[in-house]
């Protein structure tokens, strides 16, 4: 086995996922202002500490997702972020795409960017620890969206980003997320899931990437948050798991869903479902943010006090998920 298929291995397997914690500088300050965090660069950083240390983290962990700004900070004891995760047996990643940007001739569409230098950043986050990585597209749904333009696009610049990666000896998870924002149905959203992974695939195939040595990061297939139509927890799992039996290849070694504003509950309770639909060609496993940490945050509110409580709250979330992955079969 090479080094990429062992770390991807590793990723997904042993009941474990990955815990998304690489939200970009902006994003990270919205969620802090929004529990009354002052958004600095040091809030920030204790925010992650609180997380990496979790008490047992790794046994429901198998890498956490960081940011530019993290990889480069110190923990209170002086170790830096990848050190004190490689320290309680957890892989650290790195978020290596710019961000969406709006796409040219696409109105309300965006393209990720960050492909530009990024052998060479890949070089030195390999340098400071990381083992893997991650690019997300994002992909509106709507009646004129998504525009093959953006999906060609971005599935393009997975393709590119994945192969950069594995080039320089990252595990790249691919990361093409259907929005749940609209009123679209489960129809719909599977239409557009399944038309997005070929594409996806199709581009991954033509940069010659190496499927075992990667992860797919896909949403669930859900309705549109708006929609007047929920359906129910078994439809969600078994119509999600039908869309990656028709596009995702069985050589990938696993798929590790983002939750995409799904409540903490709702989004475990898919897991477990879907654990359930045999055989499964892949491991079906996490790479939740919101799901994972937004009780914890919503706990700490950055009070010394709540410190313990919220990486409880956490433990809690992760233990959960890592349970749903041997939902027993019923
Ligand atoms: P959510 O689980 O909050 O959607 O985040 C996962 C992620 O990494 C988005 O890029």
């Amino acid at each position: 086995m090479s080094t990429l298929t062992e770390v991807a291995h590793t990723l997904v397997s042993n009941r474990r996922g990955i815990l998304a914690a690489d939200e970009s500088i902006g994003t990270m300050s919205s969620r802090l202002e929004s529990v009354g965090v002052e958004p600095t660069e040091e809030n920030r950083r204790v925010y992650r500490e609180l997380i990496v240390t979790t008490p047992k983290l790794s046994d429901s962990v198998s890498g956490v997702i960081l940011a530019d700004e993290t990889i480069r900070q110190k923990l209170s004891d002086g170790q830096t972020f990848p050190e004190a995760l490689a320290g309680i047996g957890v892989l650290a990643g790195i978020k290596v795409d710019t961000g969406a940007k709006p796409l040219a001739g696409a109105p309300n569409e965006k393209v990720t960017e960050g492909l530009d230098g990024l052998r060479e950043r890949v070089t030195e986050y390999v340098r400071l620890g990381a083992t893997f990585a991650k690019w997300r597209a994002v992909i509106t749904i709507s009646n004129s969206m998504p525009t093959e333009r953006a999906v060609r696009s971005n599935a393009h610049a997975l393709a590119r980003y994945a192969g950069l990666c594995q080039e320089g000896g990252l595990v790249p998870i691919v990361e093409p997320e259907v929005l749940m924002d609209g009123d679209h149905s489960l129809a719909q959203c599977q239409q557009v899931t399944r038309a997005v992974l070929r594409c996806v695939f199709d581009e991954l195939a033509l940069m010659q990437v190496d499927l075992e040595g990667m992860i797919l990061k896909p949403n669930m297939v859900v309705a549109g948050k708006d929609s007047s139509e929920q359906p129910g927890v078994e439809e969600v799992a078994q119509v999600t798991v039908e869309t990656l039996r028709e596009t995702v290849p069985p050589s990938v070694p696993g798929i590790a869903f983002l939750s995409g504003g799904q409540s903490p509950e709702v989004a475990t309770s898919h897991l477990g479902a879907m654990q359930n639909l045999d055989p499964l060609p892949w491991e079906l496993t996490y790479s939740f943010g919101r799901a994972l940490v937004g009780p914890a945050l919503e706990t700490w509110r950055g009070n010394p006090d709540k410190w313990e409580a919220a990486q409880r709250a956490l433990s809690e979330r992760a233990v959960a998920n890592a349970a749903a992955r041997v939902e027993s079969k019923g």
